[in-house]
C-alpha cells in the first residue's frame, strides 16, 4: 500500500461533542490514503477500532433522507420482480430504510449500532445486533441459506475483506445474488471529493479492485448499475462462479474501461488527485476567507461526516461558519467534532439566517436546492467544494 494523500490529524467522524465535553481533548488520527498497486485498491491507512465507531450510538440514519427512502423503495421493487428471492439479508441495515419494503418473514437485519437495530427490532423485524463475521454467518446458514444479500455503504466500514466475503459464501445460497452498493472511487476522483475519506470509510472501492478481490473468492460480478446516492455510487451484482443463471452484461466491461480510462489502475493517477485535493483546499479556504472580510453570514447545511474531513483538513471552523442546520434528531445542540461548529434544527432557510451556506451535504444538491427555492430566489448563495470550490 502507497501513500497518495495526507488528509491531516482528524477526530472520528461522527463522534460529535456535547456542550459538556467541548473542551475536553478529543481522539484524533492521521487520515492518510494509499493505493494497492498489487489489487488496486485504495484505502486509509491507519484504521480506528470498529467498537468506536459503530456502537449505540451511532448517529447516522438511512430513513431520515427522502433521496435515501425513495432510492431503496424503488430497489426493493426490482429485487422482487427481478430475483423474487425467499430470504433475504441486509449487512448494515440501519434503522431499515432497506428491509421495511420487504414481508418480516423473508428478511434478516444485521445491524451492530444497538440503537438502530432496536428501532427495526421493535417494528418486529428479525436483527441481529452484531459486527458481520464468519460465526455469525454460521449461524443464519444453520437454519437459512439465503436467496440475495445486499449490503449498501457498509462494507467499506469492514477492515477485514477477507472474512466479509469467507461469510458471504458460507450464507448465500449457490444461485444466490449478491448486491453491493459504495460509493464509486472513479466518482470520487473525477469530483475530487477527497470528503469521502474518513475514519469509516475504510476502503472507497473501483470495479477494477472488487473485480480482483472477488475472483479470490471464486465470486463474480455479473452487472453494474451506476447510481446517483452518495455523490455517485456503483451498485455490483455478484454471483458464484459457478452459478450460470445470469450472463455478464456489458455494464461490466463498460465500467471497468471507463475506469481504465480514467487510471484507476495507476498510481499516478492518484498522485495528481492528492495535487487537486490540496488546490481545492486554498480555493476553498480563498472563498470563506473573501466573503469574512466582506462580513457575509455564512451557516452549513448538512453536518454529515464528509464534513468532518473538509473542516478538518481546511482548517474552518465557528470563526468561518456560524452554526449547521441538520435534520438528524442526534446532531441537534451538538458540536461538529474538531471544528466545533454548534449544530441546530433544521428550519426551512430564510435570507436572515445566511447569506452563503456551505453545502456540507453536497451529495444531496439537488433534494435541498429544491427544498431551499425561496432561499435562493431572494439571493441567497450557497457554497460548495465539489467538484471545485465555488459560489452557487
Ligand atoms: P450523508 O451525506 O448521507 O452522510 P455522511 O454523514 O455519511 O457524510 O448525511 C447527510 C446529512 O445531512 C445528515 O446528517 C442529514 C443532513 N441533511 C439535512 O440536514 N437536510 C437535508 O435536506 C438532507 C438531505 C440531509
Amino acid at each position: 500500500m502507497k501513500k497518495f494523500l495526507n488528509l491531516g490529524s482528524q477526530p472520528l467522524a461522527n463522534s460529535y461533542l456535547t456542550a459538556n465535553n467541548l473542551n475536553k481533548s478529543e481522539k484524533k488520527f492521521k487520515l492518510e490514503v494509499g493505493f494497492d498497486k498489487k489489487n488496486y485498491l485504495v484505502s486509509i491507512l491507519n484504521t480506528v477500532p470498529k467498537e468506536k465507531m459503530f456502537n449505540k450510538d451511532y448517529p447516522y440514519k438511512s430513513s431520515e433522507s427522502h433521496t435515501m427512502r425513495n432510492s431503496f423503495k424503488i430497489f426493493s421493487k426490482k429485487i422482487k420482480r427481478k430475483f423474487k428471492p425467499e430470504t433475504i439479508l441486509e449487512i448494515g441495515s440501519n434503522d431499515g430504510a432497506f428491509i421495511k419494503n420487504f414481508n418480516k418473514k423473508k428478511v434478516i437485519g444485521v445491524e451492530p449500532c444497538k440503537n438502530l437495530a432496536n428501532i427495526t427490532k421493535k417494528l418486529g423485524f428479525k436483527i441481529f445486533s452484531e459486527y458481520w463475521n464468519i460465526s455469525l454467518a454460521r449461524k443464519i446458514a444453520s437454519k437459512n441459506k439465503i436467496d440475495l444479500i445486499y449490503s449498501a455503504n457498509t462494507l467499506s466500514h469492514i477492515k477485514d475483506i477477507s472474512e466479509i466475503f469467507k461469510a458471504i459464501k458460507i450464507c448465500l445460497n449457490d444461485k444466490g445474488v449478491l448486491i453491493l452498493e459504495d460509493p464509486s472511487l472513479l466518482e470520487c476522483i473525477k469530483k475530487v471529493a477527497y470528503d469521502q475519506f474518513y475514519c469509516e470509510h475504510i476502503y472507497v472501492f473501483s470495479t477494477i479492485a472488487l473485480q480482483k478481490i472477488l475472483n479470490q473468492f471464486d465470486l463474480i460480478i455479473f452487472d453494474i448499475e451506476n447510481t446517483r446516492t452518495h455523490g455517485g455510487s456503483n451498485r455490483y451484482f455478484i454471483k458464484k462462479k459457478n452459478n450460470e443463471s445470469y450472463k455478464i452484461s456489458n455494464q461490466v466491461k463498460k465500467n471497468i474501461i471507463l475506469e481504465k480510462k480514467g487510471g484507476l489502475d495507476k498510481f499516478s493517477t492518484y498522485k495528481k488527485f492528492a495535487k487537486k485535493v490540496e488546490k481545492s483546499k486554498n480555493q476553498l479556504k480563498q472563498i470563506f476567507n473573501q466573503l469574512k472580510r466582506k462580513n457575509k453570514k455564512i451557516i452549513g447545511y448538512g453536518a454529515t461526516a464528509k464534513s468532518c474531513t473538509v473542516l478538518n483538513y481546511c482548517k474552518i471552523n465557528s470563526n468561518d461558519i456560524k452554526f449547521f442546520y441538520d435534520t438528524t434528531s442526534y446532531k441537534i445542540n451538538k458540536y461538529l467534532p474538531g471544528s466545533k461548529i454548534k449544530i441546530k434544527r433544521y428550519k426551512k432557510l430564510s435570507r436572515s439566517d445566511a447569506d452563503y451556506v456551505f453545502l456540507g451535504a453536497w451529495n444531496f444538491k439537488d433534494e435541498i436546492f429544491k427544498k431551499e427555492k425561496n432561499f435562493l430566489k431572494r439571493g441567497g448563495k450557497f457554497i460548495t467544494h465539489i467538484p471545485q470550490p465555488k459560489i452557487i
